[in-house]
């Protein structure tokens, strides 16, 4: 098979040594191929069995093309069950520093250390949740809840971590929304919602390069996504052009021929969770030699898992799988630059932040502590005591060290002459002896969400509810009480409804510290004294109440039927003023914008190019560019993301405005900097779903650049003939 390959990835920036070759990749399989027997095929697509190998997933060596026993181990934020490896910040902190250079060294070091303990195929990055309901479990293992920022940061994670040589599995394919019923909701959603938002970021995957996408547990249109020949089939290999492989969650396969025929290309783990139940392995031979599923189709199955395998050259010098490898060489540097980066200053009253070196500061709350019965207590992180530093499931890593706030505000206070005094515990009693007298109070919340195979205080994956957990209202009432300067400090997996602590004049600022990961406290002490500006924004709206959203976890089946309007685009056509949009956050300097340039030509008319992968090529040609000069108004350097976003046509029925571009400029006191947005022709097109193609409208597209959703500093138009 030739498929021809795109040398430049709009938007995205190629890691040196990435592979996205994939014809010279087939040609390798094909010959191997051509030396395998119809069983050691079935072999190559059937895995060993649950808890049958060294990995999480596993398949047979074939020893006579040298194909080794492949090693799949999650997840998406590092080597689940490595006893020596980097636990990295989950992706909903990669999307709150809006750097592509940052989500880009993230998938190089996840990489560098899957490789480092022989580990093929790391399962991730995730984009399904996209985060449509607030309270969905596993939220935080993904990007956010905007496909544009969403799909950048797939992509740069798969080609930092393709370009180390190690597959990426984009995952969960597709509309696996919540937790509740999450192995046998259906998924009902309608195609133009389907391509402008849940596939957008797997276009995205696939135009990287993407290895391997894994369908997700749930169905669509009653119909499971293993065996779903629309998603698989139609929308992932023929429409977006992906050459690599499609495998199941773990036991998400309900069939032998119909999956097989649907497009489903590797089962895992490869039998049920009892070792009873093997839909493929002989069953499958069985179905090739009844005729049910052709020989062909198994052929194909074996020619993309090679081809993925040779990809990313793992046919040469791969090392053996050993999870106690020690592999965290200096990548902590990329834990604390995401966990400070993408902490997101919500409210700054009087420049109460950064410190000036206070003479006392109170440390309130459990989770300003590492957890007391150890960092790594919980089995995948399933509990939240003490310090929040990623979700649970089995999205996580054991942490090698945890450096909790209050570990790593008391070195910084050593030096400054500081005095701390603290009750972290959840009880109010101790809050008024610990706050009273000092300079600033600090407390410490959290809200914890993740896989429905857990539940942690009464929630199944998904939350309950938006509010703080461990009574965090209560406990910034009772500092507030003993103090005139409440600073709170948020670890959360998302939103939380902050109405009872902002209705409190004590509370003068809100650090939004999301999920740090490893380096918690050295990440926020980076910013509390100031060494950093903050310059994370949000990638979800925070609401004023809950129904708001306008999104809720439901069963059975869902409907999507808010369709294309999640989070702002809800926002904005509904009128709803939300607390801080998506998009904000403050700095410890202002920036100001000025002189917006619009330039290009583009026609009207639906996309024309041949289907590479990602979808028509020329969808990712640039139509228009956009610039913008933004200034750092204020006394200290920072860095601003200057977001673009657009406003179709009428005629396009589109959100009122959507993502379409962003660009974070570090900036000296004083310094300007151009802000270049590149519009690919994808950026201006909706679905046509009579078409079944994107298309641009004609007429006036209204072209914003801001410093978030609602702070538009900048406007323009485009006329499109
Ligand atoms: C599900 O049904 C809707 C409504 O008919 C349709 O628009 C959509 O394409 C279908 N999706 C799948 C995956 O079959
Ligand atoms: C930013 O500008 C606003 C409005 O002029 C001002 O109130 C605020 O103090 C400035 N903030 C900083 C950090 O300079
Ligand atoms: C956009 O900018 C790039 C880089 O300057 C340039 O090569 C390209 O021609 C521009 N495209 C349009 C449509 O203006
Ligand atoms: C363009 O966007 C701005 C900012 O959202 C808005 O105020 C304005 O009404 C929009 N213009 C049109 C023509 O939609």
């Amino acid at each position: 098979m030739r498929v021809e390959v795109l040398t430049a990835l709009a938007g995205a920036s190629l890691a040196v040594g990435q592979t996205t070759d994939w014809a010279s990749a087939y040609t390798k399989a094909n010959a191997a191929l051509a030396k395998l027997s119809s069983a050691q095929k079935v072999q190559i697509v059937t895995g060993v069995g649950w808890n049958k190998g060294p990995c999480v997933g596993n398949t047979p060596a074939i020893s006579t093309i040298g194909y080794p026993q492949l090693c799949l181990q999650d997840g998406p934020l590092g080597i689940r069950y490595g006893k020596s490896v980097t636990a990295f910040t989950p992706g909903i902190q990669v999307a709150s520093t809006w750097d592509r250079a940052l989500m880009n060294e993230r998938g190089k070091f996840m990489g560098e250390e899957a490789k480092g303990t022989g580990v093929h195929v790391l399962l991730g990055p995730v984009s399904g949740p996209l985060g449509k309901i607030p309270t969905g479990g596993r939220n935080w293992e993904g990007f956010g809840v905007d496909p544009y920022l969403a799909g950048i940061a797939m992509a740069e994670t798969i080609s930092g971590m393709q370009g180390a040589g190690v597959q990426a599995s984009a995952k969960h394919y597709i509309g696996n929304e919540q937790e509740r019923e999450r192995d046998t909701i259906s998924s009902n959603i309608d195609d133009r919602t389907m391509h402008e938002l849940y596939l957008w970021t797997f276009a995205d995957a696939v135009q990287a390069g993407a290895a391997s996408v894994m369908c997700s547990y749930n169905k669509l249109n009653s119909t499971w996504a293993c065996e779903n020949d629309r998603i698989l089939n139609q929308l992932l290999k023929k429409e977006l052009g992906f050459q690599g492989y499609v495998m199941t969650d773990w036991n998400a396969q309900h069939s032998t021929a119909a999956s097989a025929n649907a497009g489903l290309d590797m089962t895992m783990p490869g039998s049920d969770y009892n070792g009873g139940t093997v839909l493929w392995g002989s069953a499958l031979s069985s179905a090739v030699s009844s005729g049910q599923v052709q020989q062909s189709r198994v052929d194909d199955m074996v020619r993309r898992i090679l081809a993925a395998w040779y990809l990313t050259g793992q046919d040469t010098g791969f090392p053996s799988i050993n999870l106690n490898a020690n592999v965290q060489g200096t990548h902590k540097t990329n834990v604390r630059a995401v966990g400070r980066d993408g902490i997101v200053l919500l409210k700054n009253d009087g420049g109460i932040l950064p410190f000036k070196k206070p003479a006392k500061l109170a440390l309130i709350g459990s989770a300003a502590v590492v957890n007391p019965q150890g960092m790594n207590a919980c089995s995948d992180q399933g509990c939240n005591t003490g310090a929040l530093g990623m979700g649970w499931g089995s999205g996580t890593a054991s942490y090698p060290y945890f450096v909790a706030p209050a570990d790593a505000i008391r070195t910084r206070a050593t030096s400054d002459g500081t005095t701390i005094s603290t009750s972290t515990t959840d009880s109010t009693s101790g809050v008024a002896s610990a706050a009273s007298g000092a300079d600033m109070a600090i407390v410490f919340i959290t809200a914890d969400s993740g896989e429905g195979y857990i539940t942690v205080e009464g929630n199944a994956g998904d939350r309950n509810n938006l509010d703080p957990w461990h009574g965090g209202n209560a406990l910034v009432q009772a500092a507030a009480q003993a103090n005139e300067n409440v600073i709170v400090v948020v670890h959360t997996v998302g939103p939380i409804i902050l109405e009872t602590i902002l209705a409190l004049p004590q509370v003068k600022a809100i650090v939004w510290a999301g999920l740090p990961s490893q380096e918690s406290g050295n990440a926020l002490v980076d910013v509390l004294y100031g060494s950093t500006a903050p310059s994370g924004k949000l990638p979800y709206t925070i609401a004023k109440t809950a129904a708001d959203y306008g999104t809720a976890t439901v069963a059975g089946s869902d409907s999507f039927s808010e369709g294309l309007f999640i989070d702002y685009k809800h926002f904005d056509r509904a009128s709803i003023a939300p607390r801080y949009e998506f998009g904000f956050g403050l700095s410890y300097t202002n920036f100001t914008y000025a002189g917006i340039k619009v330039t290009g030509a583009p026609t009207s008319g639906p996309a024309t190019g041949d289907v590479v992968p990602g979808g028509r090529a020329d969808l990712f040609e640039t139509i228009a560019n956009v610039t913008c000069t933004i200034t750092n108004s204020g006394a200290v350097t920072g860095s601003e993301v200057a977001q673009l976003y657009v406003g179709y046509p009428a005629s396009a029925s589109a959100p009122p405005k959507q993502l379409r571009g962003f660009e974070k400029l570090p900036l000296a006191a004083g310094a300007s900097g151009t802000a270049t947005f590149t519009l690919r022709r994808k950026d201006l097109s909706y679905w046509d779903s009579s078409l079944q193609n994107w298309v641009v409208p004609s007429g006036d597209f209204n072209i914003t650049v801001g410093a978030s959703s609602r702070d538009i500093r900048q406007v323009a138009t485009l006329a499109v003939a």
